[in-house]
Parts: structure tokens; sequence; C-alpha cells
């Protein structure tokens, strides 16, 4: 694949382009088992890695605004600039191939609302303006959530009005907008979003249906950016758990998803093993984002397994602390790419947990948790190309006792 941004220098987030894809895979699996070499043995199965499309994957886009009302670019600040004495000058990304079908189209409907708006693109340098971002999810039945980051509310009414228009030209593209949201952001740092959202119009939440499993997604919810890889992770856990638990003849009635986001992989062990789940008779999901937990709890109710799927907000790290508490069958942990820590891997370590999927997007620090759980070993793994073009990849694998 070739990109004309990354031919002429002006975008630099796809270091890997132009290399062939399948050596790109070949590469980033090698990568990954070398640094999983002293955690992983003869007796470690690995799946052949799971590839991605190497374009068009993308279901989210956050674009930096620049220009002007009248003429707006929405992508990145050019990084041929220095950072600290940048002038604010953007590139326009809105043509980039990594985005899924349709967002193209999408994202010049908005430009048009930006412009209908009025609204200055924040200029970096000389703290003016109102637009920082625009971020935008595509859920897999091509609906929108479209979130305006602005500087302060001051705009919010000039915004307001072109929001109708906007839905009925993105409702026209095949791409309706379920969810439109204004998201404040008045501190001046490199954070893509800030902590306050006013919902603008549309529903709450997103649906994104993955496996005929119906999540919900929040404006401040975690999600993976790639949907079709994501469906095959989230399968593919429950699947090595069911395999695992057949096998030892180990029942796995309770399992644990930290880190749960809006509850995936959660979901997908409290399935029937018939209909491709765990068959986990009840789940229990861990998440710092109190949103993220309020849109799984919503997906539970919808899918009508509140009583035994539920979730909780909290931190993670100080999972399975209570000496005396609840001990699951299986526990999965997706964490951010600084890993679990010592402390979570410590009591993993002391828990008797039979099962451990971990699920890790920075191979170098599940190499470093492996090493503080010495009495598991790795018995599967396998690499999931969640970001083609780039040297980054997800790798799940699952821990059993020794
Ligand atoms: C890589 S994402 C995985 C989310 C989810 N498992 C999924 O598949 O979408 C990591 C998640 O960890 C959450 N997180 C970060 N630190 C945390 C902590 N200390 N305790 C609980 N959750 C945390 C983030 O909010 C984010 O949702």
């Amino acid at each position: 694949m070739h990109c004309p941004h990354f031919d002429a220098g002006e975008c630099r987030s796809c270091p890997l382009m132009g290399v062939p894809y399948g050596v790109q895979l070949a590469d980033k699996e090698a990568a990954v088992r070398a640094r999983l070499a002293e955690a992983t043995d003869a007796r470690t199965h690995w799946d052949a890695p799971a590839a991605s499309a190497e374009s068009g994957f993308r279901n989210k886009a956050k674009l930096v605004v620049t220009g002007t009302a009248a003429a707006p670019r929405l992508g990145i600040l050019d990084p041929r600039q220095h950072p600290r004495h940048h002038d604010g000058t953007g590139v326009d990304l809105r043509d980039c191939g990594l985005y899924e079908d349709g967002m193209k189209a999408a994202f010049h409907a908005i430009a048009g609302a930006v412009t209908a708006a009025g609204l200055e693109p924040y200029d970096v340098a000389a703290r003016t303006g109102e637009l920082k971002n625009v971020i935008v999810t595509r859920s897999p039945d091509r609906e929108l959530m479209v979130r305006f980051v602005l500087c302060s509310a001051d705009r919010l009414e000039a915004l307001r009005p072109e929001v109708p228009a906007l839905r009925e030209a993105l409702a026209a593209l095949g791409t309706p907008a379920a969810v439109v949201t204004a998201n404040l952001h008045p501190e001046h740092v490199a954070l893509p979003e800030g902590p306050e959202e006013v919902h603008l119009a549309g529903d709450a939440t997103l649906r994104m249906e993955l496996n005929g499993i119906g999540l919900r997604l929040r404006p401040q919810g975690f999600f993976q950016t790639n949907t079709d890889i994501t469906r095959r992770l989230y399968a593919t856990a429950a699947a090595w758990l069911a395999d695992a638990a057949a096998e030892g003849g180990t029942p796995v009635e309770r399992a644990w998803d930290l880190y749960c986001g809006v509850g995936g992989f959660a979901f997908h062990l409290a399935r029937p093993v018939a209909e491709g789940g765990a068959g986990v008779a009840e789940a229990w999901g861990l998440e710092v984002s109190a949103e993220a937990i309020e849109a799984a709890r919503e997906a539970a109710a919808e899918l009508g397994v509140a009583d035994r799927v539920r979730f909780t907000a909290g931190d993670a790290t100080t999972a399975l602390a209570a000496p005396d508490g609840t001990r699951p069958d299986a526990v999965v942990v997706n964490p951010p790419r600084r890993g679990i820590g010592a402390e979570l891997a410590g009591r993993l370590e002391e828990s008797g947990v039979p099962f451990v999927l971990y699920s890790s997007c920075n191979a170098a620090t599940l190499a470093t948790d492996l090493t503080a759980m010495p009495s598991y070993r790795v018995a599967r793994a396998q690499v999931f190309d969640m970001f083609p073009q780039t040297g980054h990849a997800e790798t799940l694998v699952l821990l059993t006792r020794r």
C-alpha cells in the first residue's frame, strides 16, 4: 500500500507504509515471539497471526482541526515542525486510507458543518479559536458517533443549529450520526479531549455489534480501533478458554474481565459454548472509566444478562486484594500499554486462579508482567494485527498453571 502523505513526509503515523503487508505481519510475529522467548517454551502453541485488511480498517478518527472556519483542515499538526515551536499549520488527512469505508465522505460533511457554524479552528501557537478536534467513531452498522472538541461552551449555540443539517447529510451518505456531542477541552495540553461532554443530538450511546453481541459505546469510553480484528480477538479468547476448560476438566463458572472497557471480553465469555462463547455462568468486569461501565451495564440489560454479567467502576490493580475474597476460575486482563504492573501480576501469581487470558498491545510490558507470574505457563499465543502499517500489534496469551 502507498500513501501520498507518507511519500511527501507530511504524516509519520504509518512508519511501515510501503512494506509489503505479508512482511509486516511476519516481522511483527517474529518480534513478539522474540520478546516472549523467555516466557514461552516448546509446548507453547502459537496460532497463525490474525491478519487485518491493510487499509480501510480503522473505525475511529481523531482529527485535529486547523486552517480557518471557511476552509478547515481535518487531520494532524504538520509533524515536520517542532511541537514546541509549532505555527499551527495542519495537514488535511480526510483522504487517509486507514479509515473505514464511508468515513471520508462523512469527514467532508462534518467540515461543512464547521464552516456553516463559523467555528474557528483552535490555533495552538496563538491560543485563539474554538474548535480543537473532531473525533468520529463508526460502528459495524455504519452508524457514527461525532464529537466536536471545543475550547469552551461559548460557541455551542453556533454549532447546535447546524447539527440537524449535518445529521441529514450523514444519513444521506448512508452513515447516520447516532450520537453527536461537544466535548469541552479548555486546557492547552496535548490530550485530544477534555473532561466534559455535552450531548447535542441522537442517542447517548453508539451500538457496536460484534459477533451478534450488541456492545454500547459512550463518548468517553475506550473501544478498540480495528473492528474486524477485535471481533476475532474476543471470539478467540472465549474459544481458548472453553477448550482449556474442556481439556483440563476444570469447570469455568466465574470469570473476571479486568480493564474491561465496555465489556467485550466479559460478554463473549458469558455466551454459551454452542454460540462461540466460553459458557461462563457469571462474569464481572472492572474498569476505571465510569462512562464505559455505564455503557457496559446498558448492554448487559439489553442482552438480558444483567443478573450474571456485572460491571463495577474501579481500579483493576486492586482486584484480588481481599485475601478472603471470591476467587474466579478465569481472569482476562487487557491493560493499556504500561501493562498490569507488579502489584496485580503478584496478586494473580498468588491467587491460584487456574486460567488467565492476557491481551496486550505492548509485548515488552507483557514480557515483564509474565516474569512476575512464574507459576503460569504460556499455553497458547497469537498475534492479532490491530494496527497495520505500524510496528504495533495485539498479543493474546492463555496462561495455565504449571
Ligand atoms: C486496552 S483498553 C481495553 C478495554 C477493553 N478490554 C476492550 O477490549 O475494549 C484498556 C482499558 O483499561 C482502562 N484502565 C486504565 N487503567 C485502569 C485501571 N487502573 N483500572 C481499571 N481500568 C483501567 C482504560 O480506561 C481502558 O478502557
